[in-house]
């Protein structure tokens, strides 16, 4: 008996149509950057599984339950990315003889975590992510901030709120770490019990509970942005008034941790109102220790990711109509097979044009061919046959208003031809690199 195998659980395939919609994210997640000045990065998706214990931490979610993990054939334990941050402070931490500091980077690819399947939440999903190494002053924090909201502009979504909090460095953490501890030990009958084994380890991470009984403690749990250092203190100040002063809306939300262990100082969310309830679309913060706690350098860092399957979804709902980035501009179908060596031709003369012209994939009638054409969406139709050939002209026409050019070559459909077809059909029309509307 056969059997179809079907994709593992968690896990999707982007086919057309709807690759167009990915498409156009990621170029204008990817365009927005490079304007920016960020420049691309690409990591294994395979790392030694000790890394993401060391960065994400013993206590995370990620760590504990989500991590594909398994032995290669050595025997060394390895793990699927289920983040960017820690395989790329990694990379540049091996070449970091050769960067220049501050370093901007940008990265588009997939991550894995064992999570329950639902609307937003994949075990196989892609990271856009950001990270700045070696920028020691909130800029770096700020330009974060402007960068995501500079995306989240250009694909035109809507009620996107910005959530921002100061969690306090290493010489805030310690006090604040006994306050905390304090409290939820009060409290601790009440607790979850992977909570009450938390709290030995590290009490921060019960912030990230998702267990009711948790999160009804925590709204009574001292918060961090009351307990930071003057130095804290003063560039959450300036993080908020220049956010004020540009007119970029935020609220300060004393509850985020964030699920990773890595974080200090300054984290934020940005998250979108769905009918299913809130979405977090971006995530982010400083991560200045992570560096020495991996055997590095001081190096100071801070960056985010965006989940682009979430920021699809929202586009969906949305309804917000994106740009063709994908659109074809001529479709010609060869209608006899005499004609076939010059239509390869024209066609490849057009392409270095820079048109995005085809041929014909199947045999069939000028009907089914210019069915085909209009489903596809191609701009331009040209029916290739006899008459063409006898005639030594064609007609070009345009699907969406019927508009016929007629084009007569004087030189078998070669150089001079070609270039009247682009000059009356494609540049006239605003069709070709650069020039599409
Ligand atoms: P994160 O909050 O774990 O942070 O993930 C960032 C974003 O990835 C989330 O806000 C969400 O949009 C998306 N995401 C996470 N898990 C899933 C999932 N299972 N399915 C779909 N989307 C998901 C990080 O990963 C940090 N590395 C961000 C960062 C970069 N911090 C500093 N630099």
């Amino acid at each position: 008996m056969s059997f179809f195998i079907k994709r593992v659980r968690g896990t999707k395939d982007v086919l057309p149509p709807n690759d167009k919609i990915w498409s156009w994210v990621e170029s204008v997640m990817k365009e927005s950057a490079a304007f920016y000045g960020f420049l691309n990065v690409r990591t294994p998706v395979i790392e030694f599984t000790e890394l993401f214990k060391l960065s994400s931490g013993e206590t995370s979610d990620v760590v504990q339950k989500e991590m594909y993990t398994f032995d290669d054939k050595s025997g060394r334990s390895i793990s699927l990315r289920p983040e960017f941050t820690a395989g790329v402070l990694r990379a540049i931490l091996e070449d970091l003889n050769n960067q220049i500091l501050p370093l901007k980077l940008m990265y588009f690819g997939p991550c894995f975590r064992y999570e329950k399947p639902q609307s937003g939440r994949y075990r196989e999903f892609f990271q856009f992510g950001i990270e700045i190494f070696g920028g020691n002053s909130v800029n770096s924090d700020i330009e974060l901030l402007f960068l995501a909201n500079y995306i989240f502009k250009k694909l035109g979504l809507k009620n996107v709120k910005l959530e921002i909090n100061a969690i306090g460095c290493k010489e805030c953490h310690n006090d604040y770490r006994n306050l905390v501890l304090d409290f939820f030990n009060k409290n601790l009958n009440n607790l979850c019990s992977v909570c009450r084994a938390r709290l030995e380890k590290n009490p921060l991470r019960i912030f990230d509970c998702k267990e009711e009984s948790c999160q009804k403690i925590c709204q009574n749990a001292p918060v961090t942005v009351m307990n930071i250092c003057k130095e804290c203190n003063r560039d959450f100040e300036e993080i908020k008034n220049t956010l004020t002063t540009c007119g970029i809306e935020y609220k300060v939300n004393p509850y985020i941790v964030r699920g990773l262990d890595y974080y200090t100082k300054f984290v934020f969310e940005f998250i979108v109102a769905t009918q299913t309830g809130n979405l977090t679309v971006c995530g982010g913060g400083r991560y200045d220790g992570l560096s020495k706690f991996m055997g590095g350098p001081d190096l100071c860092a801070t960056g985010f990711a965006i989940g682009v399957e979430r920021i699809i979804e929202i586009i969906k709902t949305q309804k917000i109509e994106i740009s063709e980035t994908n659109s074809r501009d001529l479709y010609i179908a060869c209608l006899i097979s005499e004609a076939k060596i010059k239509v390869t031709k024209i066609i490849s003369k057009l392409r270095e044009f820079g048109i995005k012209a085809d041929i014909n994939l199947f045999e069939g009638n000028v009907k089914s061919q210019i069915q085909f054409a209009n489903k596809a969406a191609y701009k331009y139709f040209l029916a290739f046959g006899n008459e063409e050939i006898k005639n030594n002209s064609c007609k070009i026409k345009n699907m969406s208003n019927g508009e016929i050019f007629e084009i007569v070559s004087s030189d078998d459909f070669g150089d001079n031809f070609i270039k009247t077809c682009i000059e009356t059909v494609f540049i006239y029309n605003s069709v070709g690199p650069g020039m599409s509307s």
